[in-house]
């Protein structure tokens, strides 16, 4: 479906908080490993998507650029991988606005990151927190993104973003925009809470103890996991035997994610084994990969300068990608463009 488009990555994280273990299985380190494919990759520190819930100013700027740095330490070089935050593109808004006269207002309310984020009182949630997957859709359609790689959370929103690429290139009779493939890969697309099993590990949940936080040194890692929540069964041979216990099955995820093994081989090597041997283990593979990560984050954001020459500089190379398409939509709508 996408013969005439040429392949190309687009993913985006919300400078909301600190991030977590789960940002950093579910997507950071998906984005360092695809700049090895040769495909052109885009990332985007999504400052827009952030205000959609209320944002104190000066911590909006500082975890701008923690998330920045986060790309950075996980692996995102800026050199090969364009990187830069929303704001500064002015077309994600632009085309965002095209979008919100595409897209229906009940694909809106269908949303469940809508539905989680607006709560009982949904009257009162901003319009912004409404119309955010047009935003999001705006994202990656203006760059003519190819494939975004994501978490299993992101999954309703992207088929929502084929929904409006479809629906646009139906009514206006093109073929201009691409329809997006969701990458939604490894053992950990869907990090669970720490404290809870059936809750996704989040920047937002009140209880620091439910995850492991970018940031964290290695006493706080070895002691949140060594606090996890699980039960007092031996862990089976294989994953079949941990259908009924999630709290297992989301830790033997984030070992099989940390060391790069399958959960099936991960169980093999513990089967018959007690959480006291599964957890300092575990313990020892997170720190090995999540510590160095820590200490490059530091490092970074020691020149604060330096993140945001570095992210002005992504928003350029952004912007002359995004422009063009930009200005191709706004014809094809029938707006017209007279500007010298
Ligand atoms: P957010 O922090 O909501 O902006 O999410 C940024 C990226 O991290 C998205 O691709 C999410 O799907 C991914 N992500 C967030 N939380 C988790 C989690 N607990 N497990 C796996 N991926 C996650
Ligand atoms: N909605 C995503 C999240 O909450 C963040 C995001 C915004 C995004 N725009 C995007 C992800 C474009 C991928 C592509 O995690």
């Amino acid at each position: 479906m996408n013969k005439t488009h040429t392949p190309r990555i687009f993913s985006g994280i919300q400078p909301s908080g600190g991030l977590t273990l789960g940002n950093y299985l579910g997507a950071l380190k998906r984005f360092a490993a695809l700049q090895e494919t040769g495909i052109e990759t885009i990332y985007c520190v999504v400052d827009l998507h952030a205000i959609t819930v209320w944002q104190q100013p000066e911590k909006l700027r500082q975890q701008t650029r923690e998330a920045a740095a986060a790309f950075m330490a996980a692996g995102v070089d800026p050199a090969r991988s364009v990187l830069f935050n929303q704001s500064q593109v002015s077309a994600h808004a632009e085309m965002a606005w095209l979008f919100n006269t595409v897209a229906r207002v009940g694909w809106m309310y269908r949303m469940t990151q809508f539905k989680d984020k607006a709560g009982k009182n949904s009257e009162n949630a901003s319009l912004g927190l409404l119309a955010y997957p047009a935003l999001m859709a705006a994202d990656i359609l203006t760059y003519h993104a190819t494939a975004v790689p994501v978490g299993d959370d992101q999954k309703q929103h992207l088929e929502l973003t084929r929904d409006v690429a479809t629906k646009f290139n139906h009514d206006y009779g093109v073929e201009f925009f691409p329809i997006t493939e969701p990458l939604i890969e490894g053992a950990a697309t869907r990090v669970m809470s720490l404290r809870d099993g059936s809750k996704k590990m989040s920047k937002s949940d009140p209880s620091d103890a439910s995850r492991i936080n970018l940031t964290d040194d290695a006493d706080a890692i070895a002691q949140k996991i060594r606090k996890a929540r699980t039960d007092a069964d031996p862990l089976p041979g294989s994953m079949d035997g941990l259908k009924d216990r999630p709290e297992a099955r989301n830790l033997v995820n984030i070992y099989a994610a940390l060391s790069d093994e399958t959960p099936d081989q991960v169980l093999a090597r513990f089967e018959g084994q007690g959480f006291g041997a599964f957890k300092p283990a575990l313990a020892d593979v997170a720190v090995e990969v999540m510590a160095p990560i820590a200490k490059r984050m530091t490092e970074y954001m020691a020149d604060p300068a330096e993140i945001d020459r570095i992210l002005g500089n992504g928003a350029d190379r952004a912007d002359a990608i995004a422009t063009p398409i930009l200005n191709r939509t706004k014809d094809i709508i029938g707006l017209i463009r007279s500007r010298g």
